[in-house]
């Protein structure tokens, strides 16, 4: 099979159909770019929905994974392997210590978290578990219930109980949901999915101090803005607070499928042998993959070039917003994680910069969504630049 049309009528035949496509068969990439069967090459400035994080194919990880594969595959969780611990340990010192669970995605290891809390409340009937408007955290049951969008529950009644929803940066409506039943309190500290909507770092700062006075359990979902995204390991790091629990996910396995859940000491205990368990969750080769992904973020030091293309990039889209007042509403951006709202539909924008070789997102209707590789460089961003200018002109 070599031709784009024939891999895309098999699919549509065989692969369940739950996905809008852009009709492209990507083949190859590396670093910020990528390749289609045709040798068509795109800048990818919205890698893998932010799993890329490193760029494709970052040779750290290609090395790290090969020689895990002359090793072994899989080891099942009733043993145990080095590049487990390694990862765990790393994971642990770089946060706020305590213990990690490995899951395979961001929506399992939100399941976990969220089963945590009902295990850590249970004893006193504490089960309910706050989550914001606008939020994402995964389509399993659980937790596309605690998503704070309407669009990704419709189907799928009744909803387990208990997911009360709050306006994000807004601590007095936490103040009023939260009572005798409420458990813990779920968060992205900068919502991906919901428009890139950074929290405040006042409201930040007080959501901690009302889950430490009412022992709530509070669980920072950083699957999307962790992992270096911002240019700090871990986006609560902007905060000056630390989270009870914390889940990553995407960035973290460089492309290989791999979620966590990093858990404080004070929590590390509750969930017991036999609690709760993944048949894949963190194997040798998804975690010799994070561990290089971890290795090239201090090593090639990530989080400064992150900084310093995030900058850059943001003076550019600036510079653009003033070039076009009556398309860019606003720009928000943290490190490499941005948005641009604009007063326009966004899907035109990512289509016609896709036509011209830039691969952009669109969320919540009109932001448009770029997620930079922490790899990109400044002669990149003129492209991406370049491209979003003249897609934004032919409006
Ligand atoms: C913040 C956040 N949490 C959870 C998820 C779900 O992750 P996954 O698709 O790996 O299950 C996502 C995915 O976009 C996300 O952005």
């Amino acid at each position: 099979m070599s031709n784009s049309q024939e891999i895309i009528n098999l699919c549509n035949k065989y692969v369940l159909n739950t996905y809008t496509r852009t009709p492209v068969v990507f083949e190859r990439g590396k670093g910020a770019y990528i390749w289609d069967i045709e040798g068509q090459r795109y800048l990818d400035f919205f890698p893998g929905w932010a799993v890329s994080g490193m760029g494709h194919c970052h040779k750290r990880v290609v090395k790290a994974v090969k020689r895990q594969l002359k090793n072994i595959i899989h080891v099942s969780n009733n043993y145990y392997s080095e590049q487990q611990v390694i990862l765990a340990e790393r994971l642990s010192r770089d946060s706020f210590g305590g213990k990690v669970f490995f899951s395979n995605s961001g929506a399992e290891a939100n399941e976990g978290a969220i089963k945590l809390a009902r295990a850590y409340g249970q004893k006193e009937g504490r089960y309910k578990v706050i989550s914001m408007y606008d939020s994402f955290h995964g389509r399993t049951l659980a937790t596309l219930t605690a998503t704070g969008q309407d669009k990704v529950k419709e189907g799928f009644a009744p909803l387990p109980e208990g997911f009360p929803h709050v306006t994000f940066n807004d601590i007095g409506s936490l103040k009023s949901a939260i009572d005798d039943k409420t458990a813990a309190v779920i968060l992205e500290p900068i919502q991906g999915e919901g428009g890139i909507n950074i929290a405040d770092e006042d409201y930040i700062r007080e959501v901690r101090t009302i889950c430490n006075i009412k022992d709530i359990i509070l669980i920072f979902d950083e699957v999307q803005s962790g992992i270096g995204r911002t240019g700090k390991l871990f986006c609560y790091e902007h905060y000056g607070i630390l989270p009870d629990v914390m889940t990553l996910a995407k960035s973290l396995g460089g492309g290989f499928p791999i979620g966590a859940m990093v858990v404080s000491d004070k929590f590390a205990d509750v969930l017991k042998p036999g609690m709760h368990a993944s048949t894949f969750g963190g194997s040798p080769i998804v975690c010799a993959a994070a561990n290089a992904v971890l290795d090239a973020i201090e090593k090639d030091k990530l989080l400064d070039n992150t900084e310093r293309v995030g900058e850059y990039i943001g003076k550019h889209l600036k510079k653009l917003k003033r070039r076009f007042p009556k398309i860019i509403k606003e720009i928000r951006q943290k490190g490499l994680m941005i948005g641009i709202e604009l007063y326009v539909e966004g899907n035109d924008v990512v289509k016609a910069c896709f036509e011209k070789g830039l691969l952009i997102n669109c969320t919540h209707g009109n932001v448009l969504r770029m997620m930079p590789p922490l790899v990109a460089k400044k002669g990149e961003v003129n492209r991406a630049i370049k491209i979003l200018s003249e897609a934004m002109q032919n409006l």
